[in-house]
């Protein structure tokens, strides 16, 4: 266990950490939006997918349990990497705010990060941590929520932070892993934006969705 906590004291070590407890989260929510999209097709789907998923409970757990250790290696990481780099900042010059190919995504990473922590943090509070019996629940626990209209704003809004968060964490984890080639970075850049776009359409249209088809 020694070399890991010896590895995390180097920055290249913590860079790696992040991204690859990021790949995590890509893949996760690649998983989580197919599974939320099912309501674009009718309660019973998503009733449907709700009970696949939860057939599957010795693995959920499992994956519950490595999400949890991700987020926590992620955001411990994240917030020293924060810290170290704010220490290291040039102080009495000016530097211009978008120089060296700097992006809105990539300037507020940090703050974007903590608005997801808080997020998911309160995502889970109303959507997880409830009595899934009968698992129709999960669709009543959904709708309760969106019949508040401050919800959908706070949900459409998370979403949008998230994407904001993903169209620079996206590309910045296949460099750290190595996919800096001039070739394919424009592909893997690319494919970031459409996944942070894709993720801000499906999800932030969910809340006003479930409110028109299933609430007024
Ligand atoms: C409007 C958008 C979203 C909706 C409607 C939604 C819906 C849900 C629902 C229904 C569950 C419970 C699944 C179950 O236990 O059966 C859930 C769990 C979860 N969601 Fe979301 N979600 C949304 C966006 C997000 C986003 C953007 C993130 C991450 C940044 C996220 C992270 C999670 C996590 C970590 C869980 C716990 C996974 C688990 O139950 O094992 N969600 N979500």
């Amino acid at each position: 266990m020694n070399w890991f906590f010896n590895m995390l004291r180097t920055s290249i070590g913590k860079k790696w950490m992040m991204a690859l407890t990021g790949l995590g989260f890509v893949l996760f929510l690649c998983i989580h939006l197919i599974g939320n999209l099912t309501l674009y097709a009718g309660k019973d789907l998503f009733l449907s997918y709700v009970a696949h998923l939860h057939a599957l409970d010795p693995l959920i757990r499992v994956a519950e349990i490595g999400l949890l250790f991700f987020a926590a290696v992620h955001v411990a990481t994240g917030l020293t990497l924060f810290w170290q780099n704010w220490q290291a900042r040039p102080v009495g010059y000016q530097m211009k705010k978008s120089g060296g190919g700097r992006t809105i995504g990539s300037r507020t990473m940090p703050y974007t990060g903590l608005v997801i922590l808080g997020f998911v943090m309160v995502h889970l509070l109303q959507f997880h941590f409830i009595d899934h019996d009968p698992q129709a629940a999960v669709f009543q626990a959904m709708t309760d929520t969106f019949a508040f209209l401050p919800y959908i704003f706070f949900y459409t809004a998370a979403v949008i932070v998230v994407a904001v968060h993903i169209s620079h964490g996206f590309w910045s984890l296949f460099q750290t892993l190595g996919a800096n080639h001039p070739k394919y970075m424009p592909a893997i850049k690319g494919l970031g934006i459409i996944f942070s776009l894709l993720a801000a359409v499906g999800f932030g249209c969910i809340p006003v969705y479930v409110y028109v088809r299933f609430i007024i």
